[in-house]
């Protein structure tokens, strides 16, 4: 499991213990799941559709640093199953851990709508086609390096 991202615990993110606030902890988890998810499956309309059981095991203080880990765990027809660990840097601790963390891609409608993919990618060749023109006319030099590269899709 790759831990991408990391979060500052700042005094707006504290409880009354002083100590972080579950609820932010699960909003940076869902933010966390929803990016994965996004770019895994090509499809901006990805929602959070399941968590399994949370368990806070210890906890992060102001001032310190946690870091998140996103992996997936089962490719659906139009799901994504994600589990996740968050740890506490400066102690080493695991604050929480997901089991399962159920993504659903939806259609304009709303409705479940079949992703198509069954393993991971480690490139940007998923973005929807309809968003590279929007790249290609805010930044013209960054698309056409991208797609050099093959990390964008050429439309
Ligand atoms: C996401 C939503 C469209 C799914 O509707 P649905 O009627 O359950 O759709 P389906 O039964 O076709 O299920 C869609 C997928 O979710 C999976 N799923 C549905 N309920 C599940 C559950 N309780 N646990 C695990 N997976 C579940 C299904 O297995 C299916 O996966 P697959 O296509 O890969 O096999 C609908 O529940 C919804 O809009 N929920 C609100 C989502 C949201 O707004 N989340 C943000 C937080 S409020």
């Amino acid at each position: 499991m790759n831990f991408h991202s990391r979060k500052w615990v700042k005094p707006e993110d504290l409880n009354a213990n002083h100590t972080l606030f579950g609820g932010s902890l699960l909003r940076w988890i869902d933010e966390e799941a929803a990016i994965y998810a996004i770019i895994q499956l090509g499809n901006e309309r990805t929602v959070t559709k399941y968590m399994s059981e949370i368990n806070f095991v210890s906890s992060a203080r102001q001032g310190d640093i946690i870091e998140m880990g996103i992996a997936p765990v089962e490719w659906g027809r139009t799901s994504l199953t994600l589990k996740a660990v968050v740890r506490n840097v400066f102690t080493g601790e695991v604050i929480i851990s997901i089991d399962k963390i159920v993504m659903v891609a939806l259609d304009g409608d709303g409705n479940p709508k079949p992703h198509g993919y069954s393993s991971v990618t480690y490139a940007r060749d998923r973005v929807p086609h309809r968003l590279v023109p929007r790249r290609a006319h805010d930044a013209p030099e960054l698309a056409a390096s991208m797609d050099e590269t093959h990390e964008w899709p050429v439309v």
